[in-house]
């Protein structure tokens, strides 16, 4: 089973001078380029058009998709690295980390992936966008 990991980095996530905590895209790419999950892609994007649910992440499978809003912390970025280790390896059968529960809402926007945008210091210096 393949799934994606669609991480929004646009014109609020992770804009701090929005308000927005920290994407850690950096580190998010550095993860995959080092250990990449098998069958689990990481895309960068622009924004989903949910600005208001704050640091959003989509999670596709062939069951469907989860947004989750409202990231904040490193280890919650962490636990979304840990769940695709897991899923790549068939160690989980959920769709999303279980942990991150609470952070799921409902979209019905189709995602539309974009270019992304560069917010943190360490984003803009270490050149991640793809
Ligand atoms: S910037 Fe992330 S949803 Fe708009």
């Amino acid at each position: 089973m393949d799934a994606s990991v669609i991480v929004c980095s646009g014109c609020c996530c992770g804009n701090l001078g929005k308000g927005y905590d920290e994407v850690p895209v950096y580190d998010l790419k550095s993860a995959w380029e080092k250990n990449a999950p098998t069958n689990v892609e990481l895309t960068i994007s622009g924004c989903l058009g949910v600005c208001g649910m704050r640091n959003v992440v989509v999670l596709q499978t062939e069951i469907g998709e989860t947004w989750l809003g409202g990231l904040s912390t490193r280890e919650e970025y962490d636990l979304i690295v840990e769940w695709a280790h897991k899923f790549s390896s068939g160690q989980v059968e959920t769709t999303f980390p279980e942990e991150l529960e609470s952070l799921i809402f409902e979209s019905l926007r189709p995602v539309n992936i974009i270019k992304p945008r560069l917010h943190a210091p360490t984003q803009i210096s270490q050149g991640v966008a793809n």
